[in-house]
This record gives C-alpha cells, sequence and structure tokens, in this order.
C-alpha cells in the first residue's frame, strides 16, 4: 500500500489497494484480536480452567471467516474498507460481485459466534472459581484482600464483558441489515448502523489492548523480581474503564453533524476520562516496578515494556485527534492510521510478540543469544517508529487517509510513503529474525 501511495507502479489499478486495505484492516483487528485472547486464556490456565473444545471450535470457525474474507477481498475485490460504511456495502457500481458482499457479512456473523463462544467461555471459567464482584474485584474497595484476585483476572473480565457488549453491536447490524436485503425491510438509518459500527469497531480494538496489557501484568514480575498485584488503584481503574470504554467510541462521529450534540460532548469526555485509569496506572505501574529493578532485558521483558510505552505514545496522539476542535482538522487524514499503528504495532503487537517469545524460552529452557535479541529489538523500534512518523508527518500536512493515489498537489503524500519503504524494509527484516528465532523455539516445544 505505501509502494503505490509512493507512486511506483501507477498503472496498477485503484481497487486492488482498497481491497488489500481491507484484507489488511480486518486481517490485522482480527489477527492481533485472537493472538491476545488466545495468549491471555493460556496464562489464565494458571488460575481457571477455559473449555479447550470451545478454544478448538473458536480456531476453526475463526479460520472458516478469515477464508471468506480473503476471498472476498482478493478474488471479490470487496474494497470497502475494514469498518465498511453502510450502505456502501450495497454501492459497488460493478467493482465487486454481489457475493462478495454476502461473503463480507457472513464472514462476520461467522467470526462474531465463534468469538461470543470463546470469551463467553472465559468469563464462565472465571466464574467457576470467582463470584462476578469478586472478578471485578469490588471486596478490595472495602479494605478485603479475600479472595485475593490476580490482575489478569479483572482484566480478563472487564475484557470478555466488553467483547460481548460489542458483539451484541455486530448481531444488531447483521439483523438489520439483513432485514433490509432478505426480508423487504425500508432501508436502515445510516447514522444509526454507523452508530453501531463504530460501537462494535472501537470496542473491538480497544478490548484487544486490554488484552496485551493483561499478558504485560502477568508475564513482567518474572522478569522484575517484583510481585504485581491487585490493590484499590489497579481495581477502580479497570472498573472505570468498564464503564467508559463503551462511549469512547463516539469520537468517531464528530463530522457527522446529525448526531445530538449532547453525543458529541460524552464522546470527548469519555475519550479523556477512559485513557487516564488504565493507561496511567498501568504505565506508572510498569515505570515503578522497572525502575531501579534487578532486570534482565532479554528480549520478552524489552518487548512487553516497549509495547507499553507504545501504548502510551499511541494514546496521546489519540487524545489529541478526540479533541473536538482538533478533529476538524485531523478527520480522516494520515494521522487517524498514525495514531492506531502506534498502539496497535508498537503496542499490542510487541506486547504479543514478547509473550510468546516468554513462552518459547521457558518451553525450551534455551540460553538467550542477547546480542541478537537487541539487534532485532533494535529493527523493530528504529523500522516502527521510522513508518509512524511518515504516516504522523503527513496527517500534520492534511495528507488523507485510504487514497491510493494522492492528486498532485499533495507532495508530502508520496514523497513520506517513499521514505517509509526504507523503515519497513527494516522492520521487516527485524520480524523476520523474530520469526526464525521464535520459530526455531516452538519446533522444538513441540517435539519436546
Ligand atoms: C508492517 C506493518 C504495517 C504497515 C506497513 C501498515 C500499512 C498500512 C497502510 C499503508 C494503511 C493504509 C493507510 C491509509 O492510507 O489510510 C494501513 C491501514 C490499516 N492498518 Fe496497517 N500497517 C502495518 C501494520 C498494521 C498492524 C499491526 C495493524 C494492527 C491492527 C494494522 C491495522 C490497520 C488498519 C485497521 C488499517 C485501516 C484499514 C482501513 O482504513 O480500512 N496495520 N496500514
Amino acid at each position: 500500500m505505501r509502494t503505490l501511495q509512493a507512486g511506483y507502479f501507477p498503472a496498477t489499478p485503484p481497487e486492488w489497494f482498497y481491497a488489500v486495505m481491507t484484507l489488511h484492516g480486518l486481517g490485522m483487528v482480527g489477527v492481533w484480536f485472537v493472538a491476545g485472547l488466545a495468549a491471555m486464556s493460556f496464562l489464565l490456565t494458571k488460575y481457571v480452567r477455559p473449555s479447550l473444545t470451545v478454544s478448538w471450535i473458536a480456531l476453526g470457525m475463526t479460520a472458516v471467516g478469515v477464508l471468506l474474507l480473503v476471498a472476498a477481498t482478493l478474488v471479490g475485490k470487496l474494497g470497502v474498507g475494514w469498518y465498511f460504511l453502510y450502505p456502501l456495502p450495497f454501492f459497488s457500481e460493478g467493482t465487486w460481485p454481489d457475493w462478495a458482499t454476502a461473503a463480507l457479512f457472513i464472514a462476520l456473523g461467522v467470526l462474531g459466534v465463534a468469538w461470543t463462544l470463546w470469551s463467553g467461555d472465559v468469563l464462565r471459567a472465571i466464574a467457576g472459581r470467582y463470584r462476578l464482584r469478586e472478578a471485578l474485584g469490588w471486596h478490595y474497595l472495602s479494605g478485603r484482600s479475600d479472595p485475593e484476585v490476580p490482575p489478569i483476572i479483572i482484566i480478563a473480565t472487564v475484557s470478555c464483558i466488553g467483547v460481548l457488549a460489542g458483539l451484541v453491536a455486530a448481531v444488531v447490524i447483521l439483523l438489520l441489515i439483513g432485514w433490509e436485503v432478505l426480508g423487504g425491510g425500508a432501508a436502515n438509518d445510516a447514522l444509526l448502523i454507523k452508530n453501531l459500527t463504530f460501537y462494535f469497531g472501537h470496542m473491538l480494538v480497544n478490548i484487544t489492548m486490554y488484552f496485551g496489557v493483561a499478558l504485560v501484568y502477568e508475564i513482567m514480575p518474572a522478569y522484575t523480581g517484583r510481585p504485581w498485584k491487585t490493590n484499590t488503584l489497579v481495581v477502580l481503574s479497570w472498573n472505570t474503564v468498564l464503564a467508559l470504554v463503551m462511549f469512547a467510541y463516539l469520537h468517531h462521529l464528530y463530522m457527522d453533524f446529525a448526531q445530538p450534540r449532547w453525543l458529541q460532548v460524552l464522546g470527548q469526555l469519555s475519550s479523556y476520562l477512559v485513557s487516564v485509569p488504565a493507561a496511567v496506572v498501568t504505565i506508572f505501574s510498569t515505570l515503578v516496578l522497572t525502575y531501579r529493578s534487578q532486570t534482565r532485558w532479554s528480549l520478552a521483558p524489552t518487548l512487553l515494556y516497549l509495547g507499553v510505552m507504545g501504548w502510551a505514545i499511541g494514546g496521546v496522539a489519540a487524545m489529541i485527534d478526540s479533541t473536538i476542535s482538533v478533529n476538524q482538522l485531523f478527520h480522516n487524514t494520515l494521522w487517524v492510521p498514525a495514531h492506531f499503528h502506534t498502539y496497535y504495532l508498537m503496542g499490542v503487537v510487541l506486547m504479543t510478540l514478547g509473550a510468546v517469545y516468554h513462552l518459547a524460552v521457558t518451553l525450551t529452557a534455551e540460553v538467550e543469544n542477547l546480542k541478537r535479541s537487541r539487534i532485532m529489538a533494535a529493527h523493530l523500534v528504529v523500522g516502527g517508529y521510522g513508518l509512524m512518523l511518515s504516516f504522523y508527518l503527513a496527517g500534520a500536512d492534511s495528507v488523507p487517509r485510504r487514497f491510493a493515489a494522492y492528486p498532485a498537489e499533495l507532495t508530502s503524500g508520496p514523497m513520506l510513503a517513499g521514505i517509509s519503504l526504507v523503515f519497513i524494509l527494516v522492520l521487516f527484516g527485524g520480524l523476520g529474525l523474530y520469526l526464525w528465532d521464535t520459530g526455531r523455539l516452538c519446533a522444538r516445544a513441540l517435539r519436546a
């Protein structure tokens, strides 16, 4: 996508860009959601017992959903973007066939059912040991710490309740659109569908980050030698997140002037407030956990630490954009991919890679080659932040997002896209080394 935006291969039809962008967006959001929930479920087995059967069903259904999405985008050239704006999927003007639109909705249905089952099962497993008020840590607020509840249980409970709430919105969307298309009902209200779509998308993305943070809470103490226990602050912050994360999505609709004004104000307030408890408490605790500790900075703690910092940097960029007066300038510019790539790629992805490396090293008891690990981490940081900077600078210069090729006036668009290619190669170098090293360890662990 950056190659085309840089102006190379101008003969490529733009529909290819939009089809690839749709697959990339849906694929990435899905992959890191699934990876985060899988890693968190695995770590949860220390305390509770999620069902292996449900995990396998979720994995199988996810594979079916992915195949449908690949077919819809790469074969059908469906190019609606990862959050499709209704009624765009039904107005292809011949660019993609009807079956591709059907495949998109069937895929979303299959994935929605799979992930509902999976998150519901995690909640069931937690309920097998803790009552809901205990799993949310409410007894800490009245000064009791019995039963002791590890932070990963509280974060998993908050996150899985959030997932279920988001997926309910997805079901409502599918029912409304299904009724219109198959049942011959009247056309749906586009603003209602947009609210539901962003509610679902925003929840899914936010919760994925919380999965990543749960991994940090559980694994980081093994390296710093300091325990990370639940206390009143942790309970208060994650319960506040549960209450506020439902409303932050409203910042995606600032430019929808038919939206009631009080909802816009609520969007700005909750966007500001939701970031304080989870992010500030986690970032501050990570610093306290590592400051003057005897941490041996091998790859796993380095990636977990960098992930928390990426979350912080992307979070600040997100808060800037969720300010209504700024959003009037930054809406749908490359600032948007800039901020979400920062807390995704440099946040949750690094956290998840760190967690997987931790498991691979633990299972094989391999002595880590620290020099190789540092080279890997340096590539990820330099390549990743170079790519991020190309997005931020373009966004600040009003280059719009989701453009296959930029008009001649936007000279900084192709220039920054071209420079970013160098950083993407550096990033891929680090990722390639990581995949080779971790793959080798995982293969050995599986054989054993
Ligand atoms: C090597 C790493 C990556 C590169 C080079 C990359 C590149 C891009 C580019 C060029 C776009 C289109 C920007 C625009 O003009 O609007 C994009 C969109 C997007 N990317 Fe990435 N990306 C990377 C990693 C990720 C990761 C790890 C995620 C995690 C979720 C992600 C999620 C998304 C999403 C959700 C979109 C929006 C798609 C849409 O607008 O429908 N990307 N990415």
